[in-house]
This record gives C-alpha cells, structure tokens and sequence, in this order.
C-alpha cells in the first residue's frame, strides 16, 4: 500500500479540512457500519458514532441548534445568558458552546442526580442549581425553574430542548443529510429512541423528505415510556410500566420537537433492558465499541427491524454517547445485581463487569 493510500485508510476521509474551533467540530461524524450484526442478519447495520462529537454525545447537535436559532432570531446577543433545565448530555454540551461563543450557561437539575454530573457541568464553567426533585406538574419543577429564571434576566434565553424545535432542525438540516450523504441514498429504515424526539424526528424528516417517502422510520422505545403504546395505538393508548436503565430516553408526553414527525411513524419497537445490556457488552466484544446504554438500545432496534425487514436492507441508528459518564453503573456486578440484568449478560461476556 502507498504512503498516500495508507494515510487514506486511516482517516475519515475529510480531515483535510480545518474546522473551526469547538464549534466547528460538532456533526460530520463516521457511520459505522456494525460487521457482525450485519453478517448476522443478512443487512447493512450502520451506526452514527455521535460519541464522536467533542462534547460526546449527539446532544452538542441539538445544544448549538438552539443557540444558534435563538442568535438568529436576536433572541441572544453577544454576552448573554442561557438557562436550560437538563441532567445530562445537554446540559454538556450547552456548557461547552456558551463557553466557545462566551454565553454564561445555567443549569437547573433536580437535587437526585449524582455529584459527578454537578461537578462535570462547573469544570465547564456552568452555574448548577440543583432543585427539588418534583413532578412536571409543580412549578418548582426545574425546567419551569429555568424557564423563569430567563424570564426575569435581560438577553437571556431558556433553551427548551423538549419543545424547541430548532432541536430537530440541527437534525434535520445535519445529521439527517449526513447519513443519506453516508449511504450513497440507499437507507431503507431509520431507528433511534427519544428524549426530546429531536434527534428521531429531525434524521426522519429529513430521510423521508430525500427518500421520496421511501424510508420507514421507527421509533425504538425503553420499559417506562408512553411512547411505544402511543405510537403502535395510532396515538389511542398512552400507556406506561415500570423503569429503564437507559438515561435520556423515554418519554411520558408528545414534546414538540417528536410531534413535528409522530405521525408519519412506520411503528414502534420496545426495547427491554436485558437486551440492551447484553448488547452493550457484544459490541464491547465484538466491535470494540464502548457506549452508553441508550446507544445499545438503539441498536438491538436496528437488529430487530432488519429482522422484520428480510435480508439486503440498509438500517441505520445512532451510537448516542460513550459508556465513560456511566462505568461505574453499567460494568459493577453489584449494580446489574441490584437491577436483576447479570443473568442478561452471556457468561463470555461477564469478564467485562470488571468493577464489584
Ligand atoms: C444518552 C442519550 N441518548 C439519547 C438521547 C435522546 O435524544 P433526543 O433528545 O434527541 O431524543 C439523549 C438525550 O438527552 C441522551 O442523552
């Protein structure tokens, strides 16, 4: 192999070009296609590795989308401030671009969630309030806690990521394109789960709209969530049991950003938590691939709708975040314990539960 093909090999093939900062190094990430899977199943298994984007997760996406939007609009001028109720990848990746376009960034959170995530938010140069843990319907609930908070500031701005929906148009005006560009045009389903349904209703838009309608979509769903029973009632049910150790995902309402798309759904999958651990440890295994429990779930959808779908198909989903803000949950043998998941877990994988 020459010098220039092997350099070649080795890149993504457009690190060539020099980005712009932070800023400038969210989105263009690889699609993986998933060897095994896709050996197994007769289809092409492909996985946006979003755990690639600098803040690492797909949120930084759905972060600049709203900043963005909301700079456009004059809603945000140079020195303001942005408020955001959110506990995870958000709130991330929003304290990354405030800190890249010098916005001071506020987080509300409910007081539950684990001093790592507080701690990781102020290393970025966040204020973290942690509030109450109360139900959406008590005003002292953190999102309408950071929806007032920016009422009462001059040139702030909440970013609202569940009803915003300038969060599904960073998906659609990107991430969607990215993976139509990626397969050449030739993607026959999309699955992911939501949380917002940014990023599930912002690819699907996107993907129907360049495929002439021709890509089912499908919405992947943990135990827990509303989601599944709404979408395969045609919107009738709207029920919801038990829990997930998915983060992120789930969903008891229609946000805004999902109801842009809910309706134009092919189905939906449910997605119990032993599978996806188990596939969370095969693609350790398997592919080397490191991720969060979200991402393992979105791809055990993948597999089960290459299965309803017959072989020679192209199915793609998204690889959401990297397993590193949950290691010590996911690979401690008294954690799956505690959630009844080591029996999920097939015994030549058990070596990777390294932690008691
Ligand atoms: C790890 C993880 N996976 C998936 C999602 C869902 O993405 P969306 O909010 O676009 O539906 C989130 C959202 O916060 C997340 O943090």
């Amino acid at each position: 192999m020459s010098a220039a093909l092997g350099a070649k090999a080795l890149t993504r093939g457009f690190t060539s070009r020099t980005v712009d900062g932070f800023v400038g190094a969210i989105g263009n990430t690889p699609l993986i296609r998933l060897k095994k899977l896709s050996e197994k199943t007769g289809c092409n298994i492909v996985a946006k590795g979003e755990f690639q984007n600098p803040g690492g997760s797909v949120k930084d996406r759905a972060a600049l989308g709203v900043i963005r939007d909301a700079e456009k609009r004059g809603l945000l001028k140079p020195g303001g401030t942005v408020v955001e109720g959110t506990a995870g990848n958000t709130g991330i990746g929003l304290a990354h671009v405030c800190r890249a376009r010098g916005y001071r960034c506020v987080i509300f959170m409910p007081n539950t969630q684990s001093q790592e995530k507080i701690d990781l938010l102020r290393m970025l140069g966040a204020e973290v309030y942690p509030v109450p843990a109360v139900a959406y319907e008590n005003p002292k609930n953190y999102n309408h806690q950071a929806r007032d908070f920016a009422a009462d500031l001059p040139n702030a701005i909440w970013t609202d990521q569940f009803d915003n929906t300038a969060n599904a148009e960073a998906h659609y005006l990107t991430t969607g394109p990215e993976i139509w560009e990626q397969t050449g045009g030739n993607v026959d389903a999309f699955t992911c789960a939501t949380g917002t349904g940014g990023t599930l209703a912002g690819i699907g838009r996107a993907l129907k709209e360049k495929s002439d309608g021709k890509t089912q979509i499908w919405l992947a769903d943990p135990p827990g969530s509303m989601l599944y029973s709404y979408v395969s009632s045609g919107g009738k049910l709207s029920e919801r049991s038990g829990g997930s150790i998915t983060e992120g995902i789930g969903q008891g309402r229609i946000t805004n950003n999902l109801g842009t798309f809910v309706n134009e759904l092919s189905g939906a999958l449910h997605i119990p938590d032993n599978k996806s651990i188990a596939m969370l440890y095969d693609l350790l295994d398997t592919e080397g691939l490191y991720l969060g429990a979200s991402s393992a779930l979105n791809v055990v959808a993948a597999v089960e709708l290459a299965q309803k779908l017959g072989p020679g198909k192209t199915i793609a989903t998204i690889l959401c975040d990297g397993a590193y803000r949950y290691q010590s949950r996911l690979f401690s043998k008294a954690w799956l314990k505690a959630k009844e998941l080591e029996a999920a877990i097939p015994e030549h994988l058990k070596k990777y539960a390294v932690l008691d």
